[in-house]
């Protein structure tokens, strides 16, 4: 467990109201702004930013997207802090129209709020539910956050999925390299890999100085982030872009799996039954798709499981099982 309260590192804010009365927050059921700008969920560092940042993103002019007219420009603002209190700030807009407004005020915005360090325009043109679309334009000379969790700095780039309770997930990666040196494989495949979590711990762990490591994950900008931060910390992890789900090949002694809520699916649970790796640590987020994928891993029994507070005052939560083959 963590905080109960001041736990989430990323602030997604859907904006409303009007250009000279922006609201930060959501929307509610008739598309009306709702202000959620002092939500208790906030870390400190976040919280603290948000009335500065929000007042210079206000003074900027931009309308708000209007979702039924499907008028406006200004969808969504989506905060970062690291654990260091720095922040990224991205701006969702519906076309790069206003892009020279907000290239124009970035100095205001970071003299008013030094932590600043990285700024970026995410473009959304469709009217979809998807918060972001595929086009990100970064504004400033930084262009990752740098986020330390223990003794691993990750380099977080605009549009990487990053786990949104820092302190927690601290925990979670500890849990993982602890298991990871205990198992002691030789090599390791980590799918699912984001900006390389799993991973870089597995890099990290108790004789790892001939341990073969690679991630597998779709998203490029995250590739990006797990390779920059491996180069940094001098570990032989290897990362590519691939489709975890469509993987015909798993070859490793241990495969660590981390799928967005709706699992790892039939296709991939076949390919790990006929590798059949000799453990695998499976990290979900939802323990329904788990519990369904481990039906399908009829080789596999659950050696051991923890439960992760990752997501307080919500019914959701992380579950971590190490599984051996049987
Ligand atoms: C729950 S996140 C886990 C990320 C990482 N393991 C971590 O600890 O931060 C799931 C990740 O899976 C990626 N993803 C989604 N579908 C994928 C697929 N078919 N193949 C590879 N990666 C995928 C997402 O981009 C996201 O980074």
């Amino acid at each position: 467990m963590g905080p109960e309260s001041a736990f989430r590192n990323k602030a997604k804010l859907a904006v409303g109201g009007t250009k000279s009365s922006p609201t930060f927050g959501i929307l509610d059921a008739q598309f009306n702004g709702v202000d959620l700008r002092d939500c208790g969920l906030y870390e400190p560092a976040l919280a603290a930013a948000l009335p500065a940042l929000t007042g210079q993103v206000a003074a900027l002019g931009l309308m708000p997207f209007d979702v039924p007219a499907r008028s406006g420009e200004l969808k969504h603002l989506i905060v970062t802090a690291s654990p260091d209190g720095e922040l990224m700030v991205r701006f969702v807009l519906r076309s790069p129209g206003q892009l020279p407004r907000i290239r124009r005020g970035l100095d205001s915005l970071r003299a008013a709020v030094p932590a600043v360090r990285v700024v970026s325009v995410n473009l959304q043109p469709e009217h979809k539910a998807v918060l972001e679309g595929e086009e990100e334009m970064v504004l400033t000379q930084d262009e990752s956050l740098a986020m330390r969790l223990d003794d691993i700095t990750f380099r977080l780039r605009p549009g990487s999925f990053f786990q949104t309770n820092s302190v927690v997930a601290a925990g979670l990666y500890r849990q993982a390299r602890e298991w990871v040196s205990q198992v002691d494989p030789d090599s390791v495949l980590d799918l699912y890999c984001g900006v390389g979590g799993f991973a870089l711990n597995a890099a990290m762990a108790k004789a790892a100085h001939t341990r073969r490591v690679e991630g597998v994950e779709v998203a490029p900008e995250a590739v990006a982030s797990a390779r920059t931060a491996a180069t940094q910390l001098g570990v032989a992890a290897h990362f590519r872009i691939g489709d975890a789900s469509a993987l015909e090949r798993v070859a490793a002694d241990l495969v660590i799996v981390n799928p967005p809520r709706r699992g790892i699916g039939a296709r991939l649970c076949a390919a790990l039954a006929s590798a059949a790796p000799a453990h695998i640590i499976y990290s979900s987020c939802n323990a329904t798709s788990l519990a369904r994928d481990l039906g399908d891993l009829p080789g596999y029994r659950v050696e051991r499981a923890r439960l992760f507070d990752m997501f307080p005052q919500t019914r959701h939560h992380e579950v971590m099982v190490l599984l051996s083959r049987r």
